[in-house]
């Protein structure tokens, strides 16, 4: 179904040359190549939404607050405030005692719930552990917040002692912590149960907590036995990605945060006629439709199977690399398996993320059996010392 025209059909859209359809065919089968190896990335190749293909005729937007009015009527933000909803419920978010949008992507969710934090305490401190992705310091500059970063354990989850001692020293100064729910590497969750343990022996009552749980966010409401990691958890806002486990040709994520937080940061702005509550201004209103289509077409069941599928898909890469001599391991409830940085012809072939001395492979809905069969099988014999040649025979 094609939009309707706005224009008199004499006036036809200028096409591209033949020589630049080419250029698109090259593209396309490049990435048609390279879609089943990307194993190093969470972002999941496997969705299928043909019937939003017709949406991209029109320039919708979604400026503004989503459960406000806004000026712009060639909107989705209907359909926004379904999925946001939806994913409140997933992350326990207390009735009727939050807010939230659809952002660009996880970094802007972070930057979103580190704003709302700094807005609620503006002299804090950001404490944050050396195993937190790359752009977290970058928004924590760009917002002029006070940070400290923590020691990791080996393991990549933070190492709470390194966190009790550092806020001892600071306690007259409120902390916000920045919790990784599943950290980029290694896929370790801060334990939110130990942060507020740790933040009630110091009797330190005005701390808040973000939750970035760009990939897991969407893994632990399906398990049986998650890690605390959630607002039941303690958390005061959560950033998750949509592109990542649930998949979007879009980045795009959500974020949530207690309403009495954001009351106190939201503004009125005439020009838009909404109220100024996100960190953009316009924003994508494609994004809100595909992740509602897949929310609509999964539904809870159906992210459930996804979910444990690929955590049993991970557990078989761990022992299918420890059977062919290549250590690796994950955390529990995590798609994440480390193992040692593979060698540079691995990572010619496969799109791996190496950090130092580790790489590993993440267990995406597109990651198939036969997939990892295949990495493990390039692995293993990138390892193996190439056969030495026989002497020549000598008379
Ligand atoms: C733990 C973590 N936080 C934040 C991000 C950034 O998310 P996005 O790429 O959706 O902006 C990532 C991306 O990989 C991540 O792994």
């Amino acid at each position: 179904m094609k939009a309707a025209p706005l224009h008199p059909p004499q006036l036809k859209f200028p096409s591209l040359s033949p020589v630049d359809r080419l250029r698109l065919d090259a593209l396309r089968e490049r990435l048609d190549e390279l879609r089943p190896r990307n194993i190093g990335y969470p972002c999941n190749q496997d969705f299928d939404f043909e019937d939003l293909f017709p949406f991209l005729a029109y320039s919708i937007n979604n400026v503004g607050d989503p459960f406000g009015s806004s000026n712009y009527r060639l909107n989705t933000q209907d359909f926004e405030r379904e999925v946001v909803t939806e994913f409140a419920r997933m992350t326990h978010a207390p009735e009727n005692g939050w807010w939230g949008y659809v952002t660009a992507g996880g970094t802007e969710g972070n930057m979103y719930g580190l704003y709302v934090a700094r807005e609620l305490h503006p002299k804090s401190i950001c404490y944050f552990s050396e195993d937190t992705h790359y752009s977290v310091a970058k928004i924590l500059r760009l917002q002029h917040t006070r940070n400290i970063m923590l020691k990791s354990q080996p393991n990549g989850e933070m190492d709470y002692s390194d966190l009790r001692e550092t806020l001892r020293i600071h306690r007259d100064v409120p902390p916000i912590i920045f919790a990784n729910i599943g950290t980029t590497m290694k896929g370790a969750v801060d334990n939110l149960h130990k942060i507020r343990a740790i933040l009630d022996e110091l009797a330190i009552t005005n701390a808040y907590i973000h939750a970035d749980a760009a990939l897991s966010g969407m893994i632990l409401p399906f398990v049986a036995d998650p890690q605390p990691w959630d607002f039941a958890g303690g958390a005061d806002s959560i950033s998750i990605s949509g592109h990542k486990f649930l998949g979007s040709p879009l980045p795009c994520g959500v974020v949530l945060a207690r309403k009495q937080h954001v009351e106190r940061v939201a503004r009125s702005i005439e020009y838009v006629g909404a109220l100024d509550t996100t960190i953009a201004g316009s924003r994508s209103a494609i994004t809100p439709l595909f992740l509602w289509h897949r929310l609509r077409t999964l539904r809870p069941e159906g992210i459930k199977d996804l979910v444990h599928r690929c955590l049993e898909l991970s557990q078989y890469a761990v022992e299918k690399l420890n059977a062919s001599g290549i250590p690796a391991w994950r955390h529990k409830n995590s798609v994440t398996v480390v193992f040692p940085r593979p060698p540079a012809s691995v990572m010619s072939k496969w799109i791996i993320a190496p950090m130092k001395d580790i790489g590993h492979m993440i267990v995406m809905p597109h990651v198939t059996q036969a997939i990892i069969d295949e990495f493990v099988a390039d692995f293993a014999s990138a390892l193996r010392p190439a056969p030495v040649a026989p002497e020549p025979a000598t008379l």
